[in-house]
C-alpha cells in the first residue's frame, strides 16, 4: 500500500464512533484500555486519525502531564493494515506536535514494545512516572498485575 495514500490528521467529532470501534477491538482482547465514544468525544482535540480512501485505519492520542512531560496512547491500527508504516506515522504526528508544545519527553505504556523501540522508545521503570500511576493506572482493572511495559524517548 503506497504511503502517499494514507493521510495522518487531527481528529474530529465525526471520528469517534470509528476510533471507539477500532480501539475496543483491542481493549477486548487486553491490549489496551478501553475507550467510551464519551470519553473519546471529550478528548477529540488530542486524537489523531490515520486515514486510506476515507476510510478511518488508525488512531492515537497524547496525553499531557507536565509543560514537559506527555504520553502518546490509544494507538491502535486496523489489523489489515498492520505492518505497513500507519503506526509509524502515527506516532511521529504525535511527536511532531509535541515538540511544537515544547515537550522534551513522551512516554508510553505498552504490550508491544519492539514497535516502540523500532520508533527510539527505551524501556523504563513504571515508578518514574508517578503522575501517570495516580490518573489513569487506579481505575485499571490490571492494577496489580500490570503487565505492560513503560518506554520513554526524549523529543
Ligand atoms: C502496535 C501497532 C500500533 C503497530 O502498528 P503498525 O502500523 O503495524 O506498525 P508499523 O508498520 O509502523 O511498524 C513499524 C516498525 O515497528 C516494528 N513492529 C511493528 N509491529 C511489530 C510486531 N508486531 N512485532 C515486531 N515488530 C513490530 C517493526 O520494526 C516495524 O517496521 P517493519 O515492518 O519495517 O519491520 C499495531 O500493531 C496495533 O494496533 N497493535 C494493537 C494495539 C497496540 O498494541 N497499541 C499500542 C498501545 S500503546
Amino acid at each position: 500500500m503506497p504511503k502517499h495514500e494514507t493521510t495522518v490528521r487531527p481528529a474530529c467529532l465525526a471520528d469517534a464512533d470509528a476510533i471507539a470501534a477500532l480501539t475496543s477491538v483491542y481493549a477486548r482482547n487486553g491490549v489496551m484500555l478501553e475507550r467510551s465514544a464519551d470519553n473519546i468525544i471529550e478528548n477529540i482535540r488530542n486524537f489523531f486519525v490515520a486515514e486510506h480512501h476515507g476510510m478511518l485505519i488508525g488512531c492515537c492520542a497524547i496525553a499531557f502531564y507536565t509543560a514537559q512531560l506527555a504520553e502518546i496512547r490509544s494507538l491502535a491500527v486496523l489489523k489489515e493494515y498492520t505492518r505497513k508504516g500507519i503506526g509509524r506515522l502515527l506516532v511521529k504526528k504525535a511527536e511532531t506536535v509535541l515538540r511544537e508544545e515544547g515537550v522534551r519527553e513522551v512516554f508510553v505504556l505498552t504490550l508491544s514494545p519492539e514497535f516502540f523501540r523500532a520508533s527510539g522508545y527505551a524501556e523504563i521503570k513504571k515508578e518514574y512516572f508517578p503522575q501517570k500511576i495516580w490518573r489513569d493506572c487506579t481505575h485499571c482493572p490490571k492494577l496489580m498485575a500490570c503487565d505492560e511495559i513503560a518506554m520513554v524517548k526524549k523529543l
